[in-house]
């Protein structure tokens, strides 16, 4: 007979401090661009749910009402706008007194070969997912908006690396972003302001049906080797790079695809 005792762990009590807490946003504003619609929305509820207060964004009043709807808590606000626009950014900034987190999930991804990839294509690729998210950025830091501690966290993709056909304009804009980012963290890690990015790969929204559309998005979905990714998936990779579970955590990429990046051999 063995003699290796079993613990009934339902008796053991939860000590006061176990960790859970670093996890928790309570006390916490934070701004959420892209909340109207896939990994923004799913980001707002989760953040909501954890504790934090919510400056919400995004173009369509009628969905950006719904997501503010479904937030838990109170205080929350909706600011219903185009981010390319300086009007919408200086309203965000000035949304709350002091902001101790950003998730910049909003963007657009439309998808052209080289040859068609004229100015207007690559300018509006840049003004969305470059332009935009570095002039609210800039405002946020020059208008000392941002509270010691405070966690900017954006959403960027895979394609920066793995520069899929078609994506030139919107793979450019995305890794735009990204050393943007990476000089942010450099810049801003002395006062304690930390700047990280999520990458996904394919992931289950609007903006990958809308694509869907151009080519057969289903085909490129496939390649992820662990199966379909959904929005909810990536929130809490967002949540916990706001969350002070991460407070060492700076210039850092966090990969969700899925593996799909293994798959390109990336
Ligand atoms: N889905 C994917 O497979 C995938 C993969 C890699 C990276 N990403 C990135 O993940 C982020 C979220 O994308 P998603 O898949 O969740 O797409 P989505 O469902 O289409 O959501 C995009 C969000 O961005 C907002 N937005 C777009 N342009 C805007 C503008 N000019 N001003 C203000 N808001 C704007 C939209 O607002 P309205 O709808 O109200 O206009 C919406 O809330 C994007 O940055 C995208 O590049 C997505």
């Amino acid at each position: 007979m063995s003699d290796t005792s079993i613990v009934n762990t339902s008796s053991v009590s939860a000590p006061a401090f176990n960790g859970t807490e670093n996890f928790v946003l309570e006390g916490r504003t934070i701004l959420v661009t892209g909340a109207s619609s896939g990994i923004g929305k799913a980001v707002a509820i989760l953040c909501a749910s954890l504790g934090a207060t919510l400056v919400i964004n995004g173009r369509s009043a009628e969905r950006l009402q719904a997501v503010l709807d479904q937030l838990y808590g109170t205080d929350h606000q909706m600011i219903i706008g185009d981010l390319t626009e300086v009007d919408t950014r200086e309203a965000l900034i000035e949304a709350a007194p002091l902001y101790d987190g950003l998730a910049y999930c909003a963007g657009a991804a439309s998808l052209a070969p080289v040859r068609m990839a004229n100015e207007k294509h690559l300018q509006q690729m840049l003004s969305v997912n470059y332009l935009a998210p570095a002039n609210l950025t800039q405002r946020l830091l020059y208008k000392k908006k941002l509270n010691t501690g405070a966690s900017l966290v954006y959403v960027t993709a895979l394609a920066s690396r793995a520069c899929p056909s078609a994506s030139a304009g919107y793979a450019a804009s995305k890794a735009a972003l990204e050393s943007y980012i990476r000089t942010l963290a450099l810049e801003h890690g002395k006062q304690n302001i930390r700047a990280t990015y999520v990458a996904p790969g394919y992931v289950d929204t609007p903006m990958l049906e809308s694509l869907g559309t151009m080519i057969d998005m289903d085909k490129q979905s496939e390649l992820t080797p662990m199966g379909k990714i959904e929005s909810t998936d990536i929130a809490p990779g967002v949540v916990y790079l706001l969350s002070p579970a991460s407070r060492w955590v700076t210039r850092s990429i966090l990969t969700i695809d899925g593996g799909l990046s293994i798959a390109m051999r990336l």
